[in-house]
């Protein structure tokens, strides 16, 4: 037995005798030939990808040791190499590569994510840079936020990021999303200006308003030296990403995201309009107690989603609409609203 062993280990080792450059090369050649684009057109980048994961170069900024002659002259061992074989299996079965190595870079930093989130997608910086446009315009306070949908948190924290002053609230119908927006607030110390509450906006009830108003706790740094109990404060900021593609679209997506990523993440009745109706209602029922006078009210949307949302906002309830931004492929990504009622 234990001959048997040691020789099959002998063996692996013969075969894997390469180093990361010759890793490098291969991992490349074997993504190179899948029938899905996605996959082949980004060999290049995903090999990279997974052999720094692998190598455990986990930061944007390590993964330039990739070019450095002494780590691509290193031979890689035989756990790395079964790991790399592994992952490319995956990777070949279309899984993400972003559930493979468990992270996405969105702003500016690096968020954990899994199968019960969606992965943050770089249209939805759109979000951000709208926010900081339009606060610095109007001259804005930022100081409560509220992310309907949290995911990964990615929207809400790094939003908290470039307003240091802020708390916020992020709320997500699903618990597992929760466990990692909440593991993504302490990897970036915001833990504290944070509180993850499960809430459904389609059915909730009203002892749940309360909770979202008087969190993030009182035991907050922000609110320690307050005795007013500033966090009971109202919403300054409502962010929003829900779920906005239709059964239609759906049907023509890429099998990386129809095979993987959450459809209650990604999928909403009624053409794709369906949460952002049910948030509508939502706010515009409780906007008395849950949103400051100036609140603004940021919607990231669909293709062509524009008009509907509009009209559901302005003319269904009375928000008042503010703009919009595209995104970096020209299509309207962003709607912003505010709570003041029309002159
Ligand atoms: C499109 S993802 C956005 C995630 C994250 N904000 C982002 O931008 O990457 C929508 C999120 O809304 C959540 N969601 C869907 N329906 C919901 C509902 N009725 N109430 C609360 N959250 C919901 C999903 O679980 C998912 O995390």
């Amino acid at each position: 037995m234990n001959f048997i062993h040691l020789s099959k280990r002998f063996y692996c080792n013969k075969i894997i005798n390469k180093n990361v450059l010759e890793i490098l090369k291969d991992t490349k050649e074997k993504l190179l030939k899948s029938n899905n684009e996605l996959i082949s057109n980004y060999s290049e980048l995903e090999s990279k990808l997974l052999v720094s994961h692998v190598l455990k170069i986990n930061d944007h900024n390590d993964q330039y040791q990739l070019f450095n002659k002494k780590v691509q002259s290193r031979i890689i061992s035989n756990e790395e190499y079964n790991q790399l074989q592994s992952f490319i299996e995956r990777r070949l079965n279309n899984e993400p590569i972003n559930y493979i190595i468990g992270y996405r870079y969105f702003w500016k930093n690096k968020f954990f994510c899994n199968h019960s989130t969606l992965i943050p997608r770089p249209d939805s910086e759109t979000i951000i840079e709208k926010i900081i446009e339009e606060s610095k315009e109007k001259e804005l306070k930022i100081k409560k936020i509220l992310d309907l949908g949290t995911g990964t948190g990615c929207l809400l924290l790094s939003t908290l990021n470039e307003f240091k002053d802020s708390i916020g609230v992020g709320i997500d119908k699903s618990n597992e999303a929760l466990i990692i927006a909440n593991k993504n607030a302490i990897e970036l110390s915001l833990d504290k200006r944070v509180s993850l509450l499960n809430f459904d906006w389609n059915n909730y009830d009203k002892n749940q308003i309360s909770k979202l108003l008087s969190s993030p706790s009182s035991s907050s740094p922000s609110s320690s030296s307050n005795t007013n109990n500033e966090n009971n404060e109202k919403f300054d900021l409502v962010i929003s990403n829900p779920p906005y593609i239709s059964n239609e679209e759906f049907k023509y997506l890429n099998p990386i995201v129809t095979e993987w990523e959450p459809k209650t993440a990604l999928i909403a009745d009624e053409n794709g309009l369906k949460d952002y109706k049910s948030i509508a209602s939502f706010l515009n029922e409780n906007k008395d107690s849950l949103l400051s006078d100036n609140c603004l009210i940021v919607f990231e949307i669909g293709k062509g989603q524009e008009k509907d949302i509009q009209s559901i906002m302005e003319n269904k309830y009375s928000f008042k609409y503010i703009g919009y931004k595209k995104d970096l492929n020209s299509i309207i990504r962003c709607l912003v609203f505010m709570k003041k009622v029309k002159k």
